[in-house]
């Protein structure tokens, strides 16, 4: 498939004729942590360049190799140099003298808050630790999270860090299934997970899922979990395992404060995230520790312009996704950041949650998603205009492309037409933000991601890897190794190389994945996935994950996914479904397969519509042509059918939509 197949006519047209520019507000300019120097800094020199921004890490042994490319793909970063992450992201603002900044303002659902200083979160964090090795957790040992967002996530987080345990972190939103896969795939020892969460105004439970996840991880997969530490949110009822399950208030209060931290390599593994790839499998994306934690610590100063004095920082994404590793967790706590979490959703118990929060706390950099934005857009500007917005200066947005209207209105109504709106462009493999503008630098344009941030290579390449002119589009490439990249995925070195390393190989190009496409002026502009993944609110799934799920079902023979334009979450689950014969037909069937994936995955890959189809369009190769189903799923007059190995398939198709339901 090439790039310009998933290119949405909205955004080409959006892009043809966006001329808006903003310019940066002159007294940010003035004091702009980063300046248009930095572009040149890192041209001239790329590891000068990353060796100067490790410098605002403490280092207990120094580097002595910025980077060791001589076996690529495989990167090794700040070789020879010892760190320890909770110690950067913690002590030493406590040593440094201020121990009494709040590091956290938590806000739970409820209404309940609680603010966390960081003198207290140097105490959590080693007291959870100490009951993490009491537990039996050593060096190299993985620890599955699974938690709602409450403090103890990131002191969870930030314990594993402290001991060298290699956490990762699981969605709440994910089902038993896709727990028990990850926790087997990485061989979690211990799960740290809670009774339970709130969202939209109620309890919502978690450990349930964790006992299942240890059933099926053990009965299915032969892997054993040791210990599970659960923490007491809701005070839900919960079956208990003596032999498996520890209180954290128990075993975490009882611990001692004291905890001497080891320091490590700078390439130990710091973390696996799981991300959807274009197979049923996920995948185990593996981050290190010094060049993962210099490259979050390093981006979020720049392109969010943090005073850790002044400011109150605020990400609204979940831990359980990449942006919340690295833009609410490691990036602004090794820069010393006062910020607010919150547990629940935008809408619990009013529409104008998130505002409240803002005027509350005087938030004054504030980063979300894309599809938030359009939520709100729908609910109209008189929800924000009853709050008090004015300490925002600066407005982030990432996880898809963010449309020129949810842009401009995101700086209009939520920013009051003062701040500038930095849209950032990375993955979950890039560790950190690639493309952005500078805050304090870029004349913003509405729609565009702009340019590489300084010490990065991006280009726009053509199939055969040459850089295409200003004006158009092709394959999102990166073009030069990277301190937070990805260093394998957890077990898999060939898929990694094959993934990501093998469509450009000669060029020695990180392919992203996505389609972009340069404007006149040369800046950016990305325009989605090119391969079978979808970006549903800013959260990739795999097609081929979503197909086994429905095949996983009785009554399924075929399934087929795509990926359809949704106004709201950017893109929507779509499915066809070809049914046993032996299964009984009946509206019921689609709202039982809908939730069979919600079961399967998780509520978020719960397809909008199933159609059930008697048969699904193949070419004579048998590959399913997705693009068919795209265009009816989009509504579409159906595209070139002449390599269907039945072209009159596609009328059974498109007659059988009477049969899809949408909710
Ligand atoms: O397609 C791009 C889209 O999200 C993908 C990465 O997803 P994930 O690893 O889950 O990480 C999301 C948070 C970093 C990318 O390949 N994407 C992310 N940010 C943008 C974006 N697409 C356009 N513009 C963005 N700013």
């Amino acid at each position: 498939m090439t790039a310009g197949a998933t290119m949405p006519d909205e955004t080409l047209s959006n892009l043809m004729h966006e001329t808006r520019r903003f310019a940066p507000p002159a007294d940010l300019v003035a004091a702009a942590n980063v300046t248009a120097a930095a572009y040149d800094e890192s041209a001239a020199d790329q590891e000068a360049f990353w060796a100067t921004q490790a410098r605002r890490l403490d280092w207990d042994t120094d580097f002595t190799r910025v980077l060791d490319w001589d076996n690529p793909p495989f990167a090794k970063w700040f070789t020879g140099g010892r760190i320890n992450a909770a110690y950067n992201c913690v002590d030493r603002h406590v040593a440094a003298g201020r121990g009494d900044q709040v590091a956290l303002h938590f806000v739970g659902e409820p209404g309940d808050t609680r603010d966390v200083t960081y003198a207290q979160l140097q105490d959590e964090v080693s007291q959870a630790a100490n009951a993490l090795a009491a537990l039996g957790v050593t060096t190299g040992d993985r620890v599955a999270i699974y938690l709602p967002m409450i403090p103890e996530a990131v002191i969870a987080m930030l314990a594993c860090a402290r001991l060298g345990a290699p956490h990762t972190v699981v969605f709440g939103g994910f089902s038993s299934d896709a727990l028990a896969s990850r926790i087997t795939d990485c061989g979690a020892k211990v799960v740290i997970t809670a009774d339970g969460g709130y969202r939209r105004g109620a309890p919502s439970a978690l450990k349930p899922a964790v006992d299942e996840a240890r059933a099926k991880a053990a009965d299915r997969d032969g892997h054993r979990v040791e210990r599970v530490l659960v923490v007491r949110r809701t005070g839900q009822e919960v079956a208990w395992d003596d032999d498996v399950d520890v209180w954290w208030h128990g075993a975490v209060a009882s611990a001692s404060t004291e905890h001497q931290c080891e320091f490590f390599d700078a390439e130990h593994p710091l973390f696996v995230m799981y991300t959807s790839g274009t197979t049923g499998k996920p995948k185990g994306i593996l981050h290190t520790t010094g060049g993962y934690l210099v490259g979050a610590a390093y981006t979020h100063h720049a392109v969010f312009d943090l005073k850790p004095e002044t400011d109150v920082y605020w990400c609204t994404a979940d831990i359980g996704w990449i942006t919340g590793h690295s833009y609410i967790t490691y990036g602004p706590l090794a820069n010393g950041v006062t910020q607010v979490i919150y547990e629940g959703t935008p809408d619990s118990p009013h529409k104008g949650r998130w505002w409240e929060i803002i005027q509350q706390y005087g938030v004054t950099i504030f980063y979300t998603a894309p599809t938030a934005i359009r939520t709100f857009m729908k609910w109209g500007r008189d929800i924000p205009g009853e709050f008090d917005l004015s300490s925002l200066r600066l407005l982030g947005s990432v996880g898809e492309p963010i449309n020129p209207e949810a842009y401009v209105w995101y700086r209009n109504v939520i920013g009051g037409d003062r701040t500038p709106v930095v849209d950032t462009w990375w993955q979950t493999e890039t560790g950190m933000i690639m493309i952005s503008p500078l805050p304090g630098v870029t004349h913003g344009k509405p729609g565009s991601a702009m340019k590489a941030l300084p010490g990065v290579g991006a280009e726009v390449v053509d199939e055969n890897g040459v850089p295409v002119p200003n004006g158009s589009g092709g394959y999102l490439v990166l073009t030069q190794p990277w301190p937070s990249m990805l260093r394998t995925l957890w077990g898999d070195d060939d898929r990694f190389v094959e993934t990501y390393w093998s469509r450009f190989a000669e060029q020695g190009y990180y392919f992203a994945g996505d389609g972009a496409k340069k404007d006149e002026d040369g800046d950016i502009w990305v325009l989605g996935r090119v391969d079978d993944v979808m970006n549903v609110s800013g959260h990739r799934l795999s097609t081929t994950e979503i197909e086994s799920a429905l095949v996983s079902h009785p009554s399924v023979a075929e399934a087929a996914v795509v990926g359809a334009a949704d106004e709201t979450t950017g893109q929507a689950v779509c499915a066809f479904v070809i049914l046993r014969e032996s299964a009984a037909t009946g509206g019921d069937v689609v709202t039982e397969l809908r939730n069979h994936v919600a079961k399967e995955i998780g509520a978020i890959a719960k397809p909008r519509q199933i159609m059930i189809v008697p048969e699904l369009p193949k070419t004579r190769s048998g590959k399913i042509m997705r693009r068919l189903l795209r265009d009816v799923a989009e509504n579409r007059k159906v595209g070139d059918t002449t390599t269907l190995a039945d072209s009159s398939i596609m009328d059974l198709i498109s007659a059988g939509q009477a049969t899809s339901t949408e909710d």
